[in-house]
C-alpha cells in the first residue's frame, strides 16, 4: 500500500531543529526555529503565564471538551487583542474568531475557508515569506506565486516592487501580509506604505490576509497590531491568523486564533458555522490548556501588565544581542557594513550569509541557522553571541 510513496523533503526550519537535536556536540547552538531563549539560554515560562496556571490549578476545574470554535473568553481575547479593545468591527458583530492550533493553525483554517467557499484559487505571498506558507497554501489546493519584498540580499525592503506587483493583480486574489515582523527579512512597512498598500487591496478587490505571529516583538503589543486596525477601518473583509507561541512563549501549548472580518453580522453568523464544520471534520475541537492561560493573562488587568512589562524584556533583549552582533561583526570583518542587523525587527536576521557559509557553520561549529540565511537573533545570549560572531566571521574570510 505505501510503497510507492516518496520521501518527503525534510521541513526547512523544523528540519533543522532535528538535526541540532541530533548534533552530538554539547556546545551546539539553534539559531534555527523562531524561538525566544532568555540569557540563561532557557525557553522562558513567563511569570504571567506561571500566576495564570496556579490560578488555573486553584480553581481545579474538570477537562470536559471546549466547544467547537474553542474557548469563548480567549476567542474574545484573541480578537480584541489585534484588532483593539474598541474596534468598530467587533461591536457591529463583524468579527468572527476561532481558537486554532497556532498561528498555523489559523492560516489552514482560513485557507480551507477561502478554498472551500470564496471563487479565491491564487495565494500571493512576499518574496521571501516564512518558509511554511508556500507548501501551506499549496497543500489547501491553492496556486501560490510571490510579490516583490526585498532587494540587496533581502537586506532592503523593494516596496515599489511590492506596490506594483499588487497593483496589477485580479480582483479576488488572496494577498499573505505580515503585520509585523516580517518573516524571515525583519523588514517592516511604515504606517504610510501600509496605508498605500490597503489603498491598493481595495481597489483592486484583493484579499487580505495577515499573519501576525510576532505581535509585541516590533514596537509593542498595540503599535504592531496597528495594520490589521488599518486594514479593519478600511472596511475590507479580511483574514488575520495571530499566535500567543512567541508573545506568552507558548510555544507547545499550540495557542492561536483565526479571526475574520465579515460585510455584517449575519455574514458573520454563516462563516462562523462553516469554520465550525471545518474544525469539527478536521480535529473536532481545540485542546484547552493553553487557551486558559492566555485569557486568564488577558482577562487579568494585572497579569496583563505584568505580561507587557515581560514582553518588553524579550524585545528589550533582541535589541541588545542585534546591537551586539553587529557592532562584532563590524569589527571582526573588514568592509562589510553589518548595521542593517539593528534595522531589522522581530526575532530574525536576515543576514545574506551565502549557503555555503551556513553549511560550513553547521558543519565545523555546530551553529544551526536556516539555509536561507535566516538567524534567530532571539536564541543569542552573553554566553554564545561571542561564539557565533567569531564564526561567521572566520567563515566568511577563508
Ligand atoms: C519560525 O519561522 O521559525 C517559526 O514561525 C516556527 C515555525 O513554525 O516555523
Amino acid at each position: 500500500l505505501f510503497a510507492p510513496i516518496a520521501l518527503a523533503p525534510r521541513d526547512p526550519i523544523l528540519g533543522i531543529t532535528e538535526a541540532f537535536n541530533a548534533d552530538p556536540n554539547p556546545n551546539r547552538i539553534n539559531l534555527g526555529v523562531g524561538v525566544y531563549v532568555g540569557d540563561d539560554g532557557r525557553v522562558p515560562l513567563l511569570e504571567c503565564v506561571k500566576r495564570a496556571e496556579t490560578l488555573l490549578l486553584e480553581g481545579s476545574q474538570p477537562l470536559t471538551y471546549l466547544p467547537i470554535d474553542g474557548l469563548q473568553a480567549y476567542d474574545k481575547a484573541a480578537s480584541s487583542l489585534v484588532f483593539g479593545a474598541d474596534s468598530p468591527a467587533i461591536a457591529e458583530g463583524r468579527v468572527v474568531a476561532v481558537q486554532t492550533l497556532g498561528g498555523t493553525g489559523g492560516l489552514r483554517l482560513g485557507a480551507d475557508l477561502l478554498r472551500g467557499f470564496t471563487p479565491a484559487k491564487r495565494v500571493w505571498i512576499s518574496d521571501p515569506s516564512w518558509e511554511n506558507h508556500r507548501a501551506l497554501f499549496e497543500n489547501a489546493g491553492f496556486t501560490v506565486e510571490t510579490y516583490p519584498y526585498s532587494r540587496e540580499r533581502g537586506r532592503e525592503l523593494d516596496f515599489a516592487g511590492m506596490v506594483g506587483c499588487l497593483s496589477g493583480l485580479p480582483a479576488g486574489d488572496v494577498v499573505i501580509l505580515h503585520a509585523c515582523c516580517h518573516n524571515p527579512t525583519g523588514l517592516d512597512l511604515t504606517p504610510e506604505q501600509w496605508a498605500e498598500v490597503i489603498e491598493v487591496v481595495k481597489a483592486r478587490g484583493l484579499v487580505p490576509f495577515l499573519d501576525i505571529a510576532y505581535q509585541g516583538f516590533a514596537e509593542g503589543l498595540d503599535p504592531d497590531a496597528a495594520p490589521v486596525r488599518a486594514f479593519a477601518a478600511a472596511g475590507v473583509s479580511m483574514l488575520v491568523s495571530s499566535s500567543f507561541s512567541k508573545s506568552l512563549s507558548l510555544y507547545g501549548e499550540r495557542v492561536g486564533a483565526l479571526s475574520v472580518v465579515t460585510s455584517d453580522s449575519a455574514e458573520a453568523t454563516r462563516v462562523l458555522s462553516q469554520l465550525k464544520r471545518l474544525v469539527r471534520t478536521n480535529y473536532s475541537s481545540p485542546p484547552s490548556h493553553g487557551a486558559k492561560i492566555a485569557s486568564a493573562v488577558l482577562g487579568s488587568p494585572e497579569l496583563r501588565a505584568l505580561w507587557d512589562e515581560e514582553l518588553t524584556g524579550m524585545r528589550t533583549r533582541i535589541r541588545s544581542m542585534r546591537e551586539a552582533l553587529a557592532e562584532k561583526l563590524t569589527a571582526l570583518v573588514d568592509g562589510e557594513d553589518f548595521s542593517f542587523i539593528t534595522r531589522q525587527r522581530g526575532m530574525f536576521s536576515y543576514s545574506g550569509l551565502p549557503q555555503l557559509v551556513i553549511a560550513r557553520l553547521r558543519e565545523e561549529h555546530s551553529i544551526y541557522a536556516l539555509d536561507s540565511g535566516r538567524i534567530c537573533v532571539a536564541a543569542l545570549n552573553s554566553r554564545n553571541i561571542d561564539t557565533v560572531a567569531n564564526a561567521i566571521a572566520g567563515c566568511l574570510k577563508t
